[in-house]
């Protein structure tokens, strides 16, 4: 129910609007370097930072690089880096051995980042897209993407990445029964504080394609990810991924891609009240980016004003590449 309001001139909504101070003091939502995740592409090799074309400003970085950018991020107050690994088409293989390798790169990363900066909290992802040969989330036998076989290769991984000292488990597959999978070996190996952020929601959408640059999955992918990510169309059936994962032992949500489902996330934050994050993925930054750098839009005031839009939908914190910049901002 609506509080009544007097009829104008008794209310006159732009007295709250006059000054500074009254906008303020009457915001309903604010945005804080304490929402930010911040994801990153780790790579091979030693002080490399390289570019991607398709990301203005997003780099690949080695181990050494990463723990740097790290210290940096703790410096700025962000609470929160998570780690993705750039592989090449030579790097990758059909049985994906490398994701639970305790010293693939990720997991060096990992290990590094926890020695040097152990106050930021370091989340993972798993998946097998950024070591399979074919570029997909699972193990792919006949042309079908196996659900069971892949579940089982995912808590390997996650398991390494646990030993290996992360803080939040990421799973971004979807595939089903992998959170309960997850829970339970990480309770029966003692990993009982290991948090998982679980890809819930996740729709089947083209705003990954910088990402998939990024990761070197682009050239690797073969088809679409249809029958796993979910369809666009759809809105109940996130909660019903919702509601399974946080059944299985999930700690906290995730909704992604960000703005274009902002509905996803204030359905899913009224309906179960949970830690729930939002992916502003890498579509989203590239457009904001690529229209600032041709001076259509002010890139400072949309990559906040986009932020804003998160918690204004529910969100408790994003995952985004505006991180670092978005910090510098809020801390003037
Ligand atoms: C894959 C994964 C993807 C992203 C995060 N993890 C891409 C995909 O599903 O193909 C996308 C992130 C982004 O676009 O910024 N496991």
């Amino acid at each position: 129910m609506r509080p009544t309001q007097a009829p104008f001139p008794a209310t006159r909504l732009r007295r709250l609007r006059q000054s500074p101070s009254v906008r303020a003091l009457t915001r309903e939502n604010t945005l804080t370097v304490d929402d930010f995740i911040w994801p990153v592409f780790v790579r091979s090799g030693e002080g490399i930072e390289e570019p991607i074309p398709s990301m203005p400003g997003v780099m690949r970085r080695s181990v050494d690089k990463i723990v740097e950018a790290a210290k940096e991020a703790a410096d700025l107050g962000i609470p929160a880096i998570c780690i993705f690994p750039y592989t090449g088409l030579e790097e990758r293989t059909e049985d994906c051995a490398g994701a639970w390798d305790p010293d693939n790169h990720a997991n060096r990363a990992i290990r590094a980042i926890k020695a040097a900066v152990p106050g930021i909290a370091v989340m993972t992802d798993v998946a097998l897209d950024t070591y399979n040969i074919n570029g997909h989330d699972g193990f792919v036998e006949d042309g079908q993407i196996v659900n069971d076989r892949t579940v089982e290769a995912l808590v390997k991984m996650t398991l390494a990445q646990a030993e290996a000292g992360a803080d939040i488990i990421g799973p971004s597959d979807m595939m089903d029964g992998r959170i309960g999978a997850m829970r339970g070996a990480l309770e029966a190996a003692g990993h009982q504080n290991v948090m998982i952020l679980s890809y819930s929601a996740k729709y089947a959408s083209a705003f990954y394609g910088p990402f998939r640059d990024a990761v070197g999955a682009s050239g690797a992918l073969t088809g679409d990810k249809k029958t796993y990510q979910m369809d666009p169309g759809n809105s109940d059936e996130a909660l019903r991924l919702i509601e399974r994962d946080l059944r299985e032992g999930a700690d906290m949500v995730m909704v992604k891609p960000g703005l274009p489902y902002l509905d996803i996330c204030r359905r899913v934050k009224d309906t179960f009240g949970a830690p729930t994050y939002a992916y502003q993925v890498s579509g989203e930054y590239a457009m904001i980016q690529g229209a600032a750098a041709n001076g259509w839009i002010d890139g400072d005031k949309v990559m906040l004003e986009s932020l804003m839009a998160f918690k204004r939908a529910g969100c408790d914190g994003i995952l985004t590449y505006f991180a670092p910049a978005a910090a510098k901002l809020l801390a003037r």
